[in-house]
């Protein structure tokens, strides 16, 4: 039969000849990084999944190889044969692990054409990332991308195998299903047999694992796609990945130590680093306190001061009467940061402001006295104490903002990241994990004017805090806990309730009536009452702990396919309209449709 290749194979990858080679024939395939002509001799960068190998066409050697290889142009598909030669002296690549060596052709096949690329397929492209994902079957054949999705898979395989040997059962759950609960918009599935009902996309796979452990599979995980339609940044998709994880008959201390194994097991197999075990922990108010965020960079300090109680009964009218009203005061102090000219301070404020702060007050702190807008209104006294509790020294510049918790938490602890990053503050090269503890079972909505759970309502409170589930919902502490990762929150799980009276009570603090958690959790409810062992988990953002790994600012980098921030995949157009026969299948009528183009 013809073939193309007919009897040429690869011997080796592009990453593999060195100097111990010198002499052997070899064949390699790949596409054609770059053709250059030196004086008669014709050099191709010869690319293919593990690196570089320059393969030359010498005239002497075989001039109708040469001939043919004029020929060659940019991410054409070739297989070559030749031998493997030392470069001449002066011309080896340092950088490169075959620069040592490259291989003289002595017959060349071109196995596939290719139109000039749309941008060039190298790490540092200046093309559009619009331009990048229309064409992201080129776009991943650049290196760092390839290396991304490559430390991905051996990343999951770490997981696989760590997880396999603790006696974890890979079980699959239903991607057509009912609503599951984790705070997001959910992506509904018209049923065409059942004309006007809807499947929901799992947001989770949570009341699945753990129907599982009431079913008895003791162990369960996955590592499972997961859909949101929420509001997209750098690393949030709408379809994603978690390793999602459930155990029986546990507390806390037993997920977090296999979370940490877990975890510990990846690092080594994927970057041969050794993570110290355990990994710090911080409750809640105390990543509050100290760092505004529930989700705090511990790589670097400029730690958050509470200053309420100094300002209460202070001239300064905005801070007294905020603390007057139930909110708080705090203080970031930007060491040695009193070379900020007013335009800076303007931008801090502006930036503030996109957490809702109302004003950004600053002290700079000048060796005899203070300068600032603020400074009048406080006594001597009153400028020790904040002296003392801010750690005020020559040279620093303290921002304040008063306002509700939320609010000045918020805008403090993003602009202390935000600072961490402009003053080089943070070690890139470090990786800070801490566990966040002891979670606010719910969170009030003012808008909504009710309480929301604030991990998920399957969350078990602590058993200290159930009578407050009726007298006082805000005080209830829950058994969840989240991993931190340099600032990001890769991964959040919690104890569950496992008896059906709790999970009653829960479900009534959130202000659900017993007809409408019968009608959409009855079949957990149920479940609870069958027999359910006392069980719990977490899920790890995978995306989110791969970008980590790979040192990438987004998990766009780390996911082949991505969406953009609009949820759309520009490489299919989809999401695309319906034809009216599909409509009138599903009986919808659409009322509404979005222009052609309009995800771009
Ligand atoms: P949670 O909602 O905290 O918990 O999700 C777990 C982890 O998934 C990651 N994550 C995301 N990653 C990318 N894009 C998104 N849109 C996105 N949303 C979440 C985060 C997060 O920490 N069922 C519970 C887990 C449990 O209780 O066991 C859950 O889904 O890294
Ligand atoms: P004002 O008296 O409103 O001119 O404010 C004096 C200073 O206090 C300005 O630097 C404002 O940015 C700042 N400021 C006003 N409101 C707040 C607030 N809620 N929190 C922190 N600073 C504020």
């Amino acid at each position: 039969m013809a073939d193309i290749l007919a009897d040429m194979r690869r011997t080796h990858h592009c990453n593999q000849l060195g100097k111990e080679d010198i002499g052997r024939e070899v064949v390699l395939m790949g596409w054609v990084q770059r053709r250059r002509d030196h004086g008669g001799v014709i050099f191709v960068d010869l690319r293919d999944r593990e690196g570089i190998t320059q393969v030359v066409f010498n005239p002497e050697v075989d001039s109708r190889v040469h001939a043919k290889a004029h020929a060659l142009r940019s991410e054409y598909v070739i297989g070559v044969r030749g031998k493997v030669d030392p470069r001449p002296e002066g011309m080896v690549n340092p950088k490169l692990k075959t620069g040592a060596v490259e291989v003289t052709v002595t017959e060349l096949k071109i196995l596939n054409r290719a139109e000039t690329p749309p941008f060039l397929i190298e790490d540092q492209v200046d093309a559009s990332e619009t331009i990048r994902l229309k064409y992201r079957h080129l776009d991943l054949r650049r290196p760092r991308i390839q290396r991304n999705l490559l430390l991905r898979h051996r990343a999951a395989a770490a997981v696989r195998r760590f997880l396999d040997g603790q006696g974890f059962v890979d079980v699959e759950t239903p991607f057509l299903t009912r609503s599951t609960p984790e705070g997001a918009r959910d992506y509904l599935v018209p049923s065409r047999v059942n004309p006007g009902r809807f499947y929901a996309l799992p947001q989770s796979p949570q009341i699945f694992k753990q129907l599982l452990m009431v079913a008895g599979l003791d162990r369960y995980y996955q590592i499972v796609r997961c859909f949101r339609d929420e509001d997209l940044r750098a690393d949030r998709q709408p379809e994603f990945t978690q390793i999602d994880m459930e155990m029986s008959f546990v507390g806390e201390e037993d997920i977090m130590a296999v979370s940490e194994q877990m975890i510990r097991e990846v690092f080594k197999q994927v970057l041969d680093m050794d993570l110290d075990l355990p990994f710090k922990r911080l409750t809640y108010d105390e990543a509050i306190g100290r760092y505004g965020l529930d989700k705090p960079d511990t790589r670097f300090g400029l730690e958050l001061a509470d200053i309420s109680d100094i300002v209460a009964g202070a001239g300064f009218k905005v801070f007294a009467e905020v603390v007057k009203k139930g909110g708080i005061v705090k203080a970031l102090n930007a060491k040695g940061c009193i070379g900020m000219s007013r335009k800076d301070i303007d931008d801090l404020t502006d930036f503030a402001a996109v957490y809702r702060a109302k004003g950004l007050a600053w002290i700079k702190v000048r060796d005899d006295a203070w300068q600032s807008p603020i400074a009048k209104f406080f006594t001597d006294a009153e400028k020790a104490a904040l002296a003392e509790r801010i750690g005020m020294e020559p040279g620093d510049l303290v921002f304040f903002v008063a306002d509700q918790p939320k609010v000045v938490n918020e805008a403090l602890g993003h602009l202390r990241n935000h600072l961490g990053r402009k003053l080089n503050l943070i070690d890139e090269k470090q990786f800070q994990f801490v566990w966040v503890t002891e979670f606010p079972m719910f969170e009030y909505d003012p808008d909504a004017r009710r309480y929301e759970a604030l991990h998920h309502p399957f969350t078990a409170p602590l058993e200290d805090d159930y009578e407050l589930l009726e007298t006082d919902p805000a005080r209830v502490r829950s058994r969840a806990y989240d991993l931190v990762l340099n600032g990001f929150e890769i991964g959040g799980g919690s104890i569950r309730i496992h008896q059906m009276e709790i999970q009653r009570r829960v479900f009534a603090a959130l202000g659900m009536e017993p007809e409408a958690y019968e009608e959409k959790f009855g079949f957990l409810l149920e479940a609870l009452k069958s027999g359910a062992p006392p069980h719990g988990g977490i899920a790890f953002g995978f995306d989110r702990l791969v970008m980590l790994l790979c040192g990438q600012d987004s998990i766009r980098d780390v996911i082949a396919f991505p969406k953009t921030q609009k949820a759309a995949c520009l490489l299919t157009d989809a999401p695309a309209p319906a034809s009216p026969a599909q409509l009138d299948e599903l009986n919808i009528r659409v009322r509404k449709l979005a222009p052609a183009g309009s995800a771009k």
